[in-house]
């Protein structure tokens, strides 16, 4: 048998037609108190805006607890029809009121519990980025720099595309001289050219000013090679002392503390004669071996010695290339190759892998 109390039963509707028909027995009034206790009861329990909805089904929908019960008006006995009525609408308007207070409690609720969940914990460490570091090209370079202006020597730079004038010609390099064989130039018209060496920096300083000069020029530089120790495109610092009574000791002094500044004191040097068209002697620089120190390795073919830079004292055609009087003024220059400085002092074999820029060999500087 079905109980008064079993509202959401399938029979409920036929059991309280009954019931409505008998009011004595059981009146609608008792109906509805009992449907307010157990809505009230109910509400309590709602927290999410779904909840709200399916509990406004329940009683406010087609079929709804009150909803039948408001269908059954019609059959409660003509003298208690009105105030049925009333007391039916008076719960309804209640029940309208409870849930729109229930879905604003939900939805506040949900965005309470939505802004917590994404709250900025301002406690947590801060994210590091990755730090980059230095090229090894870059700090050679620096390095070399460095020296050589803690010794006074002041930085010049140039343009990479250069006049054969300034590259050759007035380094006492002409046209048909065998030496332009060696500098494998790229030509870009047949005046123009990418320069082979810093070198062109020191005649355009030299033009435009008068000694003493004490000048350091780095720079890109190109040729037209490229194997595991040439690249197309590499760096070069060539410096230049000009003055009055400059001589060879101070090529070789200043040369010395360089070399030992840039690899280290005990680092032997040897200047060993060789030719350029622009200097006259000049002097190739050897320091022994730093892989074997002096014993002979792969790296120095079993010689024990390195080349590392080219020197020589400024031939007196170049000075009056410029204007300067050879009987006045001398002076010596050198250059050197700052990759292959880098290979040595850490070690490289190859030089393309200074442009790859392959993530695994730049973090290890
Ligand atoms: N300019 C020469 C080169 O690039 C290097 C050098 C500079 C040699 C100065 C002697 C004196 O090969």
């Amino acid at each position: 048998m079905i109980k008064p109390g079993d509202l959401h039963h399938a029979d409920y509707k036929s059991a309280v037609t009954d019931w409505a028909h008998n009011s004595k027995d059981w009146p609608m009034k008792e109906e509805i108190e009992k449907l307010k206790v157990k809505s009230e009861l109910e509400l309590t329990n709602l927290s999410t805006e779904a909840d709200v909805y399916q509990f406004k089904s329940r009683y406010l929908g087609r079929n709804g607890s009150l909803t039948s019960l408001i269908k059954l008006l019609r059959d409660v006995d003509p003298q208690e029809r009105a105030s049925v009525g009333a007391a039916l609408n008076t719960f309804k308007k209640e029940l309208e009121e409870h849930i729109e207070t229930a879905l604003l409690h939900a939805r506040f609720t949900a965005k309470n519990q939505r802004i917590s969940e994404s709250r900025v914990d301002v406690t947590l460490p801060g994210r590091k980025l990755p730090l980059g570091s230095r090229h090894p090209i870059t700090t050679i370079a620096a390095t070399v720099i460095e020296i050589f202006t803690s010794l006074g020597f002041e930085v010049v730079e140039g343009p990479e595309v250069e006049l054969d004038f300034f590259n050759f010609e007035a380094l006492n390099i002409p046209k048909d001289h065998p030496a332009r064989d060696m500098h494998d130039t790229f030509y870009i018209s047949e005046n123009t050219l990418l320069r082979t060496h810093t070198s062109p920096v020191q005649i355009r300083t030299m033009k435009l000013t008068n000694p003493p000069v004490r000048i350091l020029c780095p720079g890109k530089v190109y040729r037209c090679d490229s194997d595991i120790s040439h690249t197309p495109m590499f760096h070069q610092v060539e410096g230049l002392m000009v003055d009055e009574d400059i001589s060879f000791g101070d090529l070789k002094g200043i040369l010395t503390i360089a070399v030992h500044k840039i690899f280290d004191e005990d680092t032997r040097l040897r200047f060993r004669p060789s030719y350029f068209p622009f200097t006259e002697p000049s002097a190739e620089v050897d320091i022994q071996c730093v892989m074997c120190r002096g014993k002979g390795c792969r790296v120095c073919s079993n010689t024990g010695w390195l080349e590392i830079l080219g020197s020589g004292m400024v031939h007196p055609q170049v000075f009056r290339n410029v204007g300067y009087d050879p009987e006045k003024v001398t002076g010596f220059a050198f250059g050197l190759g700052i990759e292959r400085i880098a290979m040595l002092k850490f070690g490289i074999n190859d030089i393309r892998l200074f442009f790859e820029n392959d993530f695994r060999f730049l973090s290890q500087f």
